[in-house]
């Protein structure tokens, strides 16, 4: 069942969908296992990747065993991850490599599978740290328990623990990790016990390493990574899917023509509440939410705008009719929600419906350098935005405090340029007039490059033919600097 290996780059229509189709019936069928469809990543050429599994420390560092199929489940709902007993998931879960914080899996599966793998660690050039079973325990720990102090070591200590015996490893010493590789595909490490230890290490001790990240706010904790722009890499999240037995369904599902789109815009999302439990702090991103669908929510009969709060007068959506209607819809608002980050996005590019950035401030755009964000996106600037940036929110922040700031405005600059670009208007109310005047031939060609470029928001556990999200992350780990910064 193997997808036959091609150094050919160009491929029509006709080979890709075969391509495509045969390695869907691979992962469909064998799910786990690291499927032999390889296409040449140029900038891999040459390289070795050995995959650090933290796993291997377990015995050694005294790490109870983690299992990604056993230990934690993804609840089919938020997709994230909670705890194998949760009552949440324990009727109902999905595969762990649905779970929209499974970038890391995808990426150690893609490698195994690739021409670029050796078991050898010596003669590696680059290691990828592999902490995905134990990172995502500790997410689920979180989701399931909340930030609680306990006297018990969490997983958060395991993983720490783990960290603690990569960083004795000869291979580590060699270039004070300069050609590791971690993958952080969640912003929340923040205050817990085992926390702080494990930011001051992804900060401090790893601070040669490569990063992706799933945020800018992660740059903003680490002083260190502001000036290391090359070794950090903003990757999105795994959409979601409406079809768990055909993960890929939404990307070989053709984009609608634009004449048989019923709706203009289309915007759902959660806008309670404001402010952060116990801290008093706004989430701006809420509040902006909520401004943008009362300003747009009447602003037409082909305007779908809304919060899905009850006391709102909303309702939540099933995914399925989510991405229905996003297919239905010529544009989409995207809008950061209580992070710069949203899942949303990656499935909005996947339904091929036209993003309309709306700021300040602005949702993050991941792989901002290989992403075409400008050609198929529509952004909108709004001048008048005291109704969710105020004094608690300011533009301008001092540089000695923005790194604690997880709300801080550096957080939501625009990874693109936008200015040129921007439709500027004074509030919210009118972007809906904008886009439905906008000219027939400038809408047609956005979404035409959409359509091209869709796929790299896809998430496989191999190298594709066709560029997505697997095949971007690992050429820029291929190339990034791999001696420590002088
Ligand atoms: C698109 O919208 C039209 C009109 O509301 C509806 O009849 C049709 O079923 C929708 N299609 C999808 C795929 O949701
Ligand atoms: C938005 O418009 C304001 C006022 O014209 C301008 O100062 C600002 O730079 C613009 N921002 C962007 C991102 O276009």
């Amino acid at each position: 069942m193997a997808c036959h290996n091609t150094s050919r780059r160009v491929y029509n229509h006709m080979q890709i969908l075969e391509r495509w189709n045969v390695c869907l019936f691979v992962v469909g069928t064998y799910l786990a296992v690291s499927a032999r469809c390889q296409a040449d990543l140029p900038a891999c050429e040459g390289r070795k990747i050995f995959v650090l599994d933290l796993g291997i420390f377990a015995e050694s560092a005294g790490l109870p065993p983690c299992s990604i199929d056993a230990t934690f489940r993804v609840d089919p709902i938020t997709n994230v991850p909670f705890l194998r007993d949760d009552p949440q998931v324990k009727n109902a879960f999905l595969p762990q490599y649905l779970g929209q914080y499974s970038g890391p899996w995808h990426l150690a599966q893609a490698i195994a599978g690739s021409q670029y793998v050796t078991t050898d660690i010596d003669a590696a050039d680059i290691v990828y740290v592999y902490d995905y079973c134990y990172y995502t325990w500790w997410l689920a720990f979180v989701h399931s328990n909340g930030r609680v102090q306990r006297e018990d070591a969490t997983p958060g200590d395991h993983l720490l623990k783990g960290y603690q015996a990569l960083i004795q490893m000869p291979r580590w010493k060699k270039k004070d990790g300069a050609d590791f590789v971690f993958y952080d595909p969640h912003p929340g490490f923040a205050t817990g016990r085992a926390e702080m230890p494990i930011i001051d290490m992804a900060c401090n001790t790893f601070k040669h390493s490569m990063h992706i990240i799933a945020e800018r706010s992660q740059r903003n904790v680490c002083q260190t990574y502001w000036t290391m722009a090359d070794k950090l890499l903003i990757a999105p999240y795994v959409p979601a899917t409406s079809d768990v037995a055909k993960p890929l369904k939404g990307f070989m599902t053709k984009t609608t023509p634009l004449e048989d789109r019923k709706a203009l815009l289309w915007f759902r999302t959660k806008c309670l509440p404001y402010i952060m439990e116990g801290k008093g702090r706004y989430v701006n991103g809420h509040r902006f939410c909520h401004h943008v669908s009362i300003a747009l929510g009447k602003a037409g009969s082909d305007v779908d705008v809304s919060c899905t709060d009850r006391q709102l007068g909303g309702h939540p959506l099933p995914f399925r009719s989510i991405m229905d209607r996003m297919r239905n819809s010529t544009f989409c608002l995207s809008m950061p929600g209580d992070s710069a980050s949203t899942r949303r996005l990656s499935e909005t590019i996947m339904a091929g419906c036209i993003p309309v950035f709306i700021g300040p401030p602005y949702a993050t755009m991941p792989m901002a350098e290989d992403v075409d964000y400008r050609a198929f996106s529509v952004f909108v600037n709004i001048t008048d935005y005291s109704g969710w940036l105020q004094d608690r929110m300011e533009w301008e922040i001092h540089p000695t405090i923005r790194p604690y700031h997880v709300l801080n405005p550096w957080t939501w600059l625009p990874e693109v340029k936008v200015e040129d670009l921007a439709i500027t208007v004074e509030s919210a109310s009118s972007v809906a007039a904008h886009l439905r005047w906008m000219q027939k031939k400038e809408v047609l060609h956005k979404l035409e490059r959409l359509a091209s470029e869709r796929q790299k928001f896809s998430f496989q556990p191999f190298i594709t033919g066709p560029y997505s999200a697997i095949n971007i992350i690992m050429e820029r780990l291929c190339s990034a600097r791999l001696d420590p910064k002088l």
